[in-house]
């Protein structure tokens, strides 16, 4: 992942974790407050599709774990983020990320993200991208596993009839919204937050010493004003 430099008399660069439920905004908050910063930002979702389009096009069934453990041996991921601050993932070199927001790919990665081999085969890939801070870290296990001892740790929640809404008003700018019911969404949200939060491997938690944020009624920019100021404290704090 390309790094950026820093000014002497900076802040020293740290890592922020950003963790929470699907829909609670945490992609275009991490991206705002990355560029706020001047840090790296690492979408760790697109890590789990990005394994997903790997095995996939490896052509193993879902429940094939030797051909997983045979892709995932020789998995070599990286990302770079490009001039207008978009994040691409390459696996084995090729870029993917064009890859990665079909709802196969979703469907494909939640099921690989509850087996332990992908998880652990992620971690270390994560915590490298991590190793000299500077960087925004989001997805739902970065503050209680891959970086527990992240200096600026936030939780970012909204109530799950704010999420349904805000992705029904994103579903209605397209033509699936036809097909939806703002009940049918909220009931999906909960089932997840079901799913995510009960999982024996790397539940979503709210991490110990992180920072909650419920954006129910909060602007974007509140949001982002917030986790800015703190992180800037916490930066400039000696340990
Ligand atoms: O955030 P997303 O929808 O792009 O994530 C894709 C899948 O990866 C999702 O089903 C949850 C999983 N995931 C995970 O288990 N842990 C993370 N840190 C990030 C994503």
């Amino acid at each position: 992942m390309t790094n950026r430099s820093f000014l002497p008399g900076d802040d020293p660069p740290i890592v922020v974790t950003i963790d929470g439920p699907a829909g609670a905004g945490k992609t275009t908050v991490s991206r705002m407050l990355a560029s706020r910063l001047g840090y790296r930002y690492l979408d760790t979702g697109a890590l789990y599709r990005a394994v997903a389009v790997s095995v996939s096009n490896a052509g193993c069934a879902p429940d094939d774990l030797p051909c997983i453990q045979r892709v995932i041996a020789a998995l070599e991921i990286d990302c770079q983020v490009s001039d207008t601050g978009a994040l691409d993932v390459l696996v084995g070199g090729k870029a993917v990320t064009h890859l990665l927001r079909s709802p196969e790919i979703a469907m494909f990665a939640s099921r690989l993200s509850a087996l332990p081999m992908v998880r652990e085969a992620l971690l270390g890939i994560q915590r490298k991208i991590g190793e000299n801070g500077g960087v925004v870290c989001e997805g739902r296990d970065m503050g209680t596993v891959v970086f527990p001892d992240a200096r600026a740790k936030f939780y970012l929640d909204a109530s799950p009839k704010i999420r349904a809404e805000r992705r029904y008003l994103e579903l209605a700018a397209s033509a699936a919204a036809v097909q939806v019911d703002l009940d049918e969404i909220e009931a999906q949200i909960r089932q997840r937050d079901e799913a995510d939060m009960s999982r024996p491997i790397a539940p979503l938690r709210i991490p110990q010493d992180a920072f909650v944020i419920d954006s129910s009624l909060l602007s974007l920019d509140e949001v982002v004003q917030c986790m800015e100021d703190r992180t800037r404290s916490l930066s400039g704090e000696k340990r």
